[in-house]
């Protein structure tokens, strides 16, 4: 099968795109920087030469790069929480949205995966999150985006466009092209603080996820596409037994301390503050404070009943996910002596 693809130079469409040739299919690659893209598929064992060098808001560019293929999967969103580009985060995602899912509805391909995010179902006032939880009111440009982009493929859905999407939760592993925002994350609960409060953190490894995502383009939805809706939610952990595992994956002790969840939800609304006056990027905001503090956690029942395929073990992940980010200087050896590879 031959599958246009869209983010193969980001950590998702580039560990979807992996698995997708290693299982023998072709791609044509949407990007803006082929050279990158080569640098990465080279180095993991694979030539990539198809590709779309175009921004993925440019329609025209999209609707030739389609022709001949028989599916897409459209990876790509601008993941910023900078203020100062919350106009232009909001416009690339739904406009690329469009011009890539909407364009493989018009041109007639009947094999499309649209990768959403389990933060456009996170809320509070429910036991757990499933595809039937509505959408949730989000408020930053980049979750604002990615619920409007939800919404836009639902309606494409119940007009009977042939549209999968996966909701991921935080996605974390190795080989990440760019240092995405989870894998951050978990460079900074190792080497500065792990949030020690209430709820937990849900992840799931991009490798799992790749997996999920070759599956359903292997098996496209063929009726009912409003029910083609899968949450890949990986592992969910409660602060305390994340930190506990962090602690045997690195061999250090890690810093934490109890933290009451209202105390970091006003944390983040002084940061929300902070923003409006001196505009800067900061994990640190209302919402994400509301995802660190109150998170429901997300049953990927669904998926893993129609796929038949299983989340690999939590001590596969964070160790293959530690000793990455070690290995390539994302975090500093001392802070992970169990696992880092010393040069
Ligand atoms: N990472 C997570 O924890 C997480 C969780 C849930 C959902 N998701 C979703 O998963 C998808 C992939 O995220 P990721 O973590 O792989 O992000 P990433 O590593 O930042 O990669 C983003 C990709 O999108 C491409 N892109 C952005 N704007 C573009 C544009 N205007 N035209 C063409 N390409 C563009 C980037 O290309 P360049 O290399 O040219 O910049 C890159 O290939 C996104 O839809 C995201 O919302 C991610």
């Amino acid at each position: 099968m031959k599958i246009f693809l869209t983010g193969g130079t980001g950590f998702v469409g580039a560990h979807t795109a992996r698995s997708l040739l290693d299982a023998g299919h072709e791609l044509r690659l949407l990007v803006r920087n082929p050279d990158a893209a080569r640098t990465y598929f080279s180095r993991h064992g694979h030539e990539v030469s198809d590709f779309v060098v175009a921004d993925m808001c440019d329609e025209n560019a999209i609707r030739q790069g389609m022709v001949g293929c028989d599916a897409v999967l459209h990876a790509a969103a601008a993941v910023s929480l900078d203020p100062r580009k919350a106009q232009q985060t909001y416009e690339n995602n739904v406009g690329g949205m469009k011009a890539v899912i909407g364009s493989a509805c018009d041109l007639g391909i009947r094999n499309i995966v649209y990768v959403s995010s389990l933060s456009v179902l996170m809320q509070t006032g429910f036991d757990e999150i499933n595809e039937t939880t509505p959408l949730a009111n989000t408020r930053e440009a980049y979750s604002r985006s990615k619920r409007d982009s939800d919404e836009y493929v639902r309606g494409l859905q119940a007009r009977g466009c042939p549209v999968q999407v996966t909701y991921p939760s935080a996605i974390v592993g190795p080989d990440d092209p760019k240092l995405s925002e989870a894998n951050h994350a978990f460079a900074q609960f190792i080497s500065q603080m792990i949030p020690n409060t209430t709820t937990g953190f849900q992840c799931v490894d991009v490798r799992d996820l790749a997996e999920a995502h070759r599956y359903l383009l292997e098996h496209p939805a063929t009726g009912d596409f409003e029910d083609a809706r899968y949450i890949i939610g990986g592992h969910y952990y409660p602060w305390p037994e994340l930190r506990q595992k962090l602690e045997a994956v690195t061999g250090r002790r890690l810093f934490s301390l109890p933290i009451p969840g209202p105390v970091f939800r006003a944390m983040g609304q002084v940061m929300d503050l902070l923003k409006k006056i001196v505009p800067f990027e900061t994990p640190i905001s209302v919402e994400a404070m509301g995802y660190v503090t109150q998170w429901t956690p997300a049953s990927s029942e669904k998926y893993l009943r129609h796929s038949r395929l299983h989340f690999r073990e939590p001590a596969d992940t964070l160790t293959d996910t530690v000793r990455w980010l070690a290995a390539s200087g994302h975090l500093k050896t001392k802070f992970a002596p169990r696992v880092a590879v010393h040069p």
